[in-house]
């Protein structure tokens, strides 16, 4: 059983896929640490894991200052640290015209400075252990991008940068990074997303409505992340958008703004 003792830190574990990952992954057998901002959510999903030696440890990702404590408390509590799961996001809505620069570092600073941040503090723990996991929540828009979404899109491009790099540093451990890109699944994510004004979106966009659930995708993804995959693609029709922009980058170019401009 690959979770089975696995010590596991999951971000982003209040709501959506963070939550839906730490409901399977407590049914295999793994012992988590749920992180994020809001603690009534993190102990409602604490209530519902199978197993009782899991720890709820509130975090915001973009306070980079408290991470080494945090992490120091999850050593203190379990003496080591296998698979950290970096899903904290938030999305974004709206023209580049209509935004400025302040919600293009908002974005930035949860969704890759909060990734970066957690794991230069566990790096030096994974390498003197020679082995750990990085799983790293980036999305299909990590690797195409569409009207109205590019700070987001820009996000998870970057964790594609920064991961592939590291991936290539260290490939002489045992140090394993699993890059997981959803497609459209049905969270919270639109409603939290920033729009131009720097307020929440509110409310959820149909593609979400629509989706496939958290609890799915968490069940594909779980089988993923067991066999430590370097990259994956799960979702509907959409996961098949960065194929197409790299065997038909003229025809995405003409029909992307075509069609997601509708929206
Ligand atoms: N749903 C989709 O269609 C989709 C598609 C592609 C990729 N993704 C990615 O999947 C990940 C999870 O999103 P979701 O869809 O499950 O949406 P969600 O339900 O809104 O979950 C987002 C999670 O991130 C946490 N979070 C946000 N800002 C944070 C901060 N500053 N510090 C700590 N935690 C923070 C939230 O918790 P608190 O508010 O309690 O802090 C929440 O637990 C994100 O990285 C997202 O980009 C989602």
């Amino acid at each position: 059983m690959p979770f089975s003792n696995k010590i596991v830190w999951i971000t982003g574990a209040s709501s959506g896929i963070g939550e839906a990952l730490a409901k399977g992954l407590s049914r295999k057998g793994a012992t988590l640490i749920l992180s994020a901002r809001r603690v009534d959510r993190l102990e409602r999903v604490l209530r519902h894991c199978e197993g009782d030696d899991h720890m709820v440890l509130p975090l915001d990702v973009t306070h980079s200052d408290s991470h080494q404590a945090a992490f120091d408390a999850i050593l203190d509590r379990f003496g080591r640290l296998d698979i950290l799961i970096l899903n904290a996001g938030i999305g974004q809505r709206g023209s580049i015209r209509e935004s400025g620069l302040e919600i293009e570092r908002r974005v930035m600073e949860v969704n890759f400075f909060g990734c970066t941040s957690l794991t230069h503090v566990t790096l030096p723990h994974f390498l003197e252990r020679g082995s750990g996991h990085y799983v790293v929540m980036s999305s299909v828009m990590g690797k195409i991008a569409t009207p109205r979404r590019a700070t987001y899109s820009a996000s998870k491009h970057a964790l594609h940068g920064y991961y592939e790099g590291l991936r290539a540093e260290l490939h002489e451990t045992d140090i394993a990074i699993t890059l997981l890109c959803p497609g459209y699944v049905k969270t919270e994510i639109s409603r939290h997303s920033l729009i131009p004004s720097g307020v929440e979106h509110g409310k959820m966009d149909a593609q979400h409505i629509e989706a496939m659930t958290a609890a799915v995708f968490a069940k594909k993804a779980l089988r993923v992340i067991a066999r430590k995959k370097a990259i994956t693609f799960i979702g509907g029709a959409e996961r098949f958008g960065p194929l197409i922009e790299r065997i038909f980058p003229g025809l995405y170019r003409f029909l992307i703004p075509r069609v997601m401009n509708r929206e």
